[in-house]
């Protein structure tokens, strides 16, 4: 549809307004935590350019690698703070562990680092190109971009161990709440960051439960809190002891477009995991969730590209490494 004069100046503005929100909200924590605007202006350029063309290149023939390249962040962030140990390969790494076996998207960050060494060796870290492709990816599907500081440094340690951090589809939402709040991230950065479902998929293996193994608590047998309108939808698409790799949409109707209807879906019981769902149920998150669901206009409402930008700025400082601390990885995978 061709857009009116008014509606690209509203355009205009609201990026403006998105803009000068995140600097003037996030530059004092930024600085102090080691990451800033410009590091590589004299070292490196092109570096968010390069990482740009890199992530569109690969999304042009597989536009999956944009979720994934956003979780891939998230997992990063969460065990070690921000600091590529989640690509180091080798047996009991971070990778190896359970929660981050289907993680995709290592080849898009080895492509990035391999031209990055081409222009300019020894210089951009890998805990950089992954911070910038989940900004680029939630570009790509449609989503707000926003300014991502840099200067983190690649870590030297990755255990399997260690991703007892991140938090599991069955957690409660009081450890969903802890578990952020001890990465310094609060209960509206967890509603907002977790909004990322708006893009992507999960493997039946991570819900089919809610749909069959409820029989003590509902006829149906399915989970009392799934629209029960939606319940067969789900069934048709993980059948009972079927493929529980079978992948299917987190945000049903707009997997491909980052956007607010993912909490829309909640509000109507159609949160596919169960933690997502909790988001709803529980009291504790409701009140957030409902004012990025459109329902709450005004000053009341948030706007979900500007805050889940705001709470990317923060997730992606969470423990960062800088000055002498850490290296610059030659290759992603393995440290030095
Ligand atoms: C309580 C917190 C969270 C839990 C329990 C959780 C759990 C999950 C699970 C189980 C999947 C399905 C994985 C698969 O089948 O491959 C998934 C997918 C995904 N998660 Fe989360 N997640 C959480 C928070 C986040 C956050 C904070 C982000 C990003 C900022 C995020 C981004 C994504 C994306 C984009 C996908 C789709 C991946 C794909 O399509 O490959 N998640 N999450």
């Amino acid at each position: 549809m061709k857009k009116t004069w008014s509606s690209n100046l509203l355009d205009l503005f609201l990026s403006i307004t998105l803009i000068l929100t995140l600097l003037s909200s996030t530059l004092p924590s930024v600085h102090a935590q080691g990451t800033s605007f410009g590091f590589y202006a004299r070292t490196c350029p092109n570096v968010e350019s390069i990482v740009r063309t890199t992530v569109q290149s690969h999304f042009q023939s597989d536009p999956t690698v944009a979720p994934a390249l956003l979780r891939m962040h998230f997992h990063d962030c969460f065990v070690q703070g921000c600091d590529a140990s989640i690509l180091i390969n080798g047996p009991n790494t971070e990778k190896s562990a359970f929660p981050n076996r289907l993680l995709r998207g290592f080849d898009v960050i080895d492509d990035a680092k391999k031209k990055l060494e081409a222009a300019c060796a020894g210089v951009v870290s890998c805990a950089d190109i992954i911070a910038l492709a989940a900004r680029d990816s939630v570009a790509l599907t449609n989503g707000a971009g926003w300014p991502v500081p840099l200067g983190r440094r690649d870590g030297t340690v990755s255990l399997a161990s260690d991703t007892n951090n991140l938090p599991a589809f069955t957690d409660s939402i009081q450890v969903q709440v802890q578990k952020f709040a001890d990465k310094g991230l609060n209960t509206q950065d967890l509603v907002t960051l977790v909004g990322g479902h708006t893009i992507g998929t999960a493997a039946c293996q991570f819900f089919s439960y809610r749909l069959y193994n409820f029989s003590n608590t509902t006829t149906t047998g399915a989970d009392p809190t799934i629209d029960p309108a939606f319940v067969p939808q789900l069934r048709a698409l993980c059948p009972q002891n079927g493929d529980g790799s079978r992948r299917v949409a987190l945000d049903t109707g707009s997997q491909d477009t980052f956007d607010d209807s993912y909490y829309r879906n909640l509000q109507n019981g159609r949160g596919v995991l169960e933690s997502d769902q909790k988001l709803w149920t529980d009291p504790a998150t409701r009140d957030i969730a409902r004012r990025y669901s459109g329902t709450i206009g005004g000053l009341l409402g948030l706007r979900f590209d500007v805050e889940f930008a705001r709470s990317m700025v923060k997730m992606s400082n969470v423990g960062v490494k800088s000055g002498s601390q850490g290296q610059i990885r030659a290759v992603c995978t393995a440290v030095n």
